[in-house]
């Protein structure tokens, strides 16, 4: 995990080689769907698991069948809220909950519409209540004119104010990243790599097309 020096508190994996392999894998136009969904699911594990390097942990005193001794949990682990923006962070959040397997899950149902104004909807809502001990992870693979988030995250905050707000995804452009840290400065961001750009329709360069579509193989 590396942070990236143009924000604070945005991290990508570049330096993890095999969670490259799984974006190289991703990005391949003839990747087939369930290919794909399983690439999101595992990415989920393994960038949760990444995660957990970042939270706080505590010491416990524990007996193993032969005497005492102090372990180690991830404390902040008990304390997770996975929302769910629909659809493609279906299996991504699938992946996730199995190492933050103590989280409360929201749904939020957000579809970006065409250029050139991107206008949101948000059809469904489910967010549980936010405490000050929660690291929530907001899931959406693409990070792209960051105006999904941006809904998300206002939403988000009608909950409660979280010890951590973090954005979860696997692709991000630098336009969306601006925007989100210009509203949220404290967000943090955790995706495998930054692309270059934005197309004129709002995809990410190189990208991998819509992420939505070919997990589901429906447009
Ligand atoms: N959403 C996607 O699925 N792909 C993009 O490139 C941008 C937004």
């Amino acid at each position: 995990m590396k942070a990236d020096g143009r924000w604070e508190g945005v991290y990508s994996f570049e330096d993890s080689p095999f969670i490259m392999e799984i974006l190289t894998e991703l990005r391949d136009k003839n990747t087939d769907s369930i290919s794909f969904r399983k690439g999101l699911v595992k990415l989920g594990r393994y960038m949760g698991y990444e995660l957990t390097k970042t939270m706080d942990t505590e010491e416990v005193e524990i007996e193993t069948p032969l005497e005492k001794t102090l372990g180690t949990v991830v404390k902040d682990r008990r304390n997770v809220v996975i929302i769910t923006v629909l659809r493609a962070a279906i299996p991504l959040m699938e992946g996730l909950i199995k190492v933050l397997e103590h989280a409360r899950v929201g749904i939020v149902s957000a579809s970006r519409g065409k250029a050139p104004n991107f206008e949101i909807e948000m059809n469904y809502i489910k967010i549980p209540n936010i405490t000050p001990e929660d690291t929530v992870v907001v899931a959406d693979p693409m990070i792209a004119t960051g105006s999904t988030l941006i809904k998300v995250l206002k939403e988000v905050g009608k909950y409660g104010k979280p010890k951590r707000l973090i954005v979860l995804g696997v692709l991000a452009a630098p336009e969306g990243i601006s925007r989100i840290k210009e509203e949220f400065p404290d967000v943090e961001i955790f995706v495998t790599k930054i692309d270059r750009e934005l197309n004129d329709n709002g995809y990410i360069l190189p990208g991998l097309g819509d992420a939505g579509d070919r997990a589901f193989g429906a447009p």
